[in-house]
C-alpha cells in the first residue's frame, strides 16, 4: 500500500477488502459444511435401533438340593440351632469307632464304605461331625451339621453313591425322647404341613432306644430319617458325662426331602445337570 499513489490507495483498499470478505465467507461456508457432515456422522454412528432384538442371558436359579438344605436350616435355625461341618474325608474313628461301631460289629456294613489308598475313608454318614463338634465343646449343644456323604452304592433311580444328609444334635440336661419327637414333629410339619408321622422302633450303633421316622405322602408311609437318643457310649467317647448329659440326635437324607417336595421321580435327576429339569425350580 504504501508503494500506491494517493489516488490509487482507496481502490486497491476497497478491491482487498472484497477479497478478504469472500475469502472469509468461503472459510464459513467450508466450516458449515464440515460440522454439518461431523454431527451426521456421529448421529449415525451413535444410532441406536430399537427394533433390534437384545442379547438374552440365562438366569441362573437355585439347585433344588440347595434350596431344600436352606429351608431346613432355617427351620432349625428358628428353633435355636447353628450349624456346624466337618471333613469329607474322615478317619475311622470319627466316622465308626468314636459311633460305637465296635471293630468287626456287622453294623459297619450297614454302610458300604468307600476306602482311600491312604486307610482315611469317604464319609458315610454326617453322624462323623457330632464327635468333632462335641470334642471341641462344651455342652449344652444344639447343631444342625448339612453335608455330603459317600458309598459304594450302586446307582439307581433312589440311591447316589454321593448324596447329603443333615444330621441333628442336641445334649443338654434332663433331654428326653419326647424332646426329639417333638423337635422332629414341628420340623416335619414346618416343612410338609400337617401330616400324619409314626415313629418306627430301629436300630443304630450311636443311639439307643433308636427310631426311623416315616411321614404319610400320598397315600403311603415313606421313611425320612433315623433317629434315637445319644448312646452312653457316644457321650463318654467325647468326655462328656452320661450321667449328668442326655442328647437326641438325627439323620435325614436331603435328596429324599427334595424328591417328596417337588416330586422327582428319580435322584439322578438331582445330578444330571440338565437344564430343562433344572429351570422348573
Ligand atoms: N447316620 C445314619 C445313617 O446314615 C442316620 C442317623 C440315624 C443319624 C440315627 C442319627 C441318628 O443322628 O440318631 O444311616
Amino acid at each position: 500500500m504504501g508503494k500506491l499513489t494517493a489516488e490509487e490507495r482507496p481502490k486497491i483498499g476497497a478491491l482487498a477488502n472484497e477479497v478478504k470478505e469472500m475469502l472469509q465467507a468461503e472459510l464459513d461456508q467450508k466450516r458449515t459444511t464440515l460440522q454439518a457432515a461431523q454431527i451426521e456422522a456421529q448421529l449415525e454412528s451413535e444410532a441406536i435401533d430399537v427394533t433390534m432384538p437384545g442379547v438374552y442371558r440365562l438366569q441362573g436359579r437355585t439347585h433344588p438340593i440347595t434350596s431344600t438344605v436352606d429351608r431346613m436350616i432355617d427351620i432349625f435355625v428358628g428353633l435355636g440351632y447353628t450349624v456346624a461341618t466337618g471333613p469329607e474325608m474322615e478317619t475311622d474313628y470319627y466316622n465308626f469307632e468314636a459311633l460305637n461301631f465296635l471293630a468287626d460289629h456287622p453294623a459297619r456294613d450297614m454302610q458300604d464304605t468307600l476306602y482311600l489308598s491312604d486307610g482315611n475313608i469317604l464319609r458315610t454318614h454326617t453322624s462323623s461331625v457330632q464327635i468333632r463338634y462335641m470334642e471341641a465343646n462344651e455342652p449344652p449343644v444344639r447343631i444342625i451339621m448339612p453335608g455330603r456323604c459317600y458309598r459304594r452304592d450302586t446307582v439307581d433311580a433312589t440311591h447316589s453313591a454321593v448324596f447329603h444328609q443333615l444330621e441333628i444334635l442336641a445334649v443338654d440336661q434332663g433331654l428326653t425322647f419326647t424332646d426329639l419327637r417333638g423337635t422332629i414333629k414341628i420340623f416335619l410339619e414346618t416343612m410338609f404341613g400337617e401330616l400324619p408321622i409314626r415313629f418306627r422302633p430301629s436300630f443304630f450303633p450311636f443311639t439307643e432306644p433308636s427310631a426311623e421316622v416315616d411321614v404319610q405322602w400320598r397315600g403311603r408311609w415313606l421313611e425320612v430319617m433315623g433317629c434315637g437318643m445319644v448312646d452312653p457310649n457316644v457321650l463318654k467317647a467325647v468326655g462328656y458325662d452320661p450321667e449328668v448329659y442326655t442328647g437326641f440326635a438325627a439323620g435325614l437324607g436331603i435328596e429324599r426331602i427334595a424328591m417328596v417336595l417337588h416330586q422327582i421321580d428319580d435322584i439322578r435327576r438331582l445330578y444330571a445337570s440338565d437344564l430343562r429339569f433344572l429351570r422348573q425350580f
